[in-house]
């Protein structure tokens, strides 16, 4: 069954394994993702905070103990909104259950926007980031993550069982819709080239602060042989840009 976005998470079984997979140990999210977006972060005390797709906004939990002032979790998904509902239970917190192309983003309003592994769902990721843009303060910085470019070019084509032995990096310039069988779904996602990300920030009007790739930290990990499988290929992309 192929889902779009969101959908993808409100399908009762794939849920399920998407929980599951998140908890276990040396997860890619936990060992790759978490550790950069948090460096990326750094300092959140008395920040508004804009978080697009938040999942189970346990995140956002970790931002308000480290000190911002706000958390705003826009979430497509029921099941993640349900989630997020048990979760979630401080002040200073709204979760909305929405498509990020739907919400009307207000003006000026925060001072950190922040998406992680997200806006490949979406299909034109020029027109979130004018949004995003707009809803920041003068100076106010944009920091996600997504699914590298290296890994979503060859979603679609035929794979072997099992764990992967060997990546390929194919129909790099063919941007656009990726169909991943994955957790037993078909998740559709976009191709995008890291320039197009690059000049869709531009566009919109950001300063790039930063790039990184997820190049794994041998620290964040308890086997050798997993680091060693994540020196291979970068399973992430991240960005860093600022309101100017
Ligand atoms: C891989 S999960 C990541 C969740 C969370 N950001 C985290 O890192 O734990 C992707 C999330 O994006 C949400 N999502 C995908 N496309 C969306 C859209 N167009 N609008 C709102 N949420 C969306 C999904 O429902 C899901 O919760």
């Amino acid at each position: 069954m192929e889902h779009r976005g969101s959908e993808f998470y409100d399908d009762a079984l794939i849920f399920k394994k998407y929980l599951d997979r998140r908890s276990w140990t040396e997860n890619a999210n936990d060992t790759l993702e978490k550790p950069i977006i948090l460096q990326l972060i750094g300092d959140v005390t008395g920040l508004e905070i804009l978080d697009l797709g938040c999942g189970d906004a346990s995140f956002g939990n970790e931002l308000l103990d480290a000190g911002a002032v706000s958390y705003t979790g826009i979430e497509g998904s029921a099941n993640m909104v349900e989630e997020a509902k048990k979760t979630m239970h401080r002040s200073k917190t709204e979760i909305i259950h929405t498509a990020i192309e739907d919400w009307d983003f207000p003006d000026s309003r925060f001072d950190m926007a922040i998406s992680r592994l997200v806006l490949h769902y979406i299909e034109d990721v020029e027109a979130i980031f004018k949004k995003v843009y707009q809803s920041l303060v003068d100076g106010g910085s944009f920091i996600f993550s997504v699914e590298h470019p290296v890994m979503t070019s060859s979603y679609g084509l035929p794979r072997e069982e099992g764990m992967k032995q060997d990546w390929i990096v194919d129909q790099y310039f063919h941007t656009g819709i990726r169909k991943q069988e994955w957790l037993g779904g078909t998740a559709v996602k976009y191709h995008r080239t890291i320039e197009d990300i690059y000049s869709a920030l531009q566009h919109a009007g950001f300063n790039i602060t930063r790039l990184r790739e997820s190049k794994p930290d041998q620290a964040n990990f308890q086997h050798n042989e997993t680091y060693q499988r994540r020196m291979r290929i970068p399973l992430f992309l991240f960005f860093s840009a600022q309101k100017i």
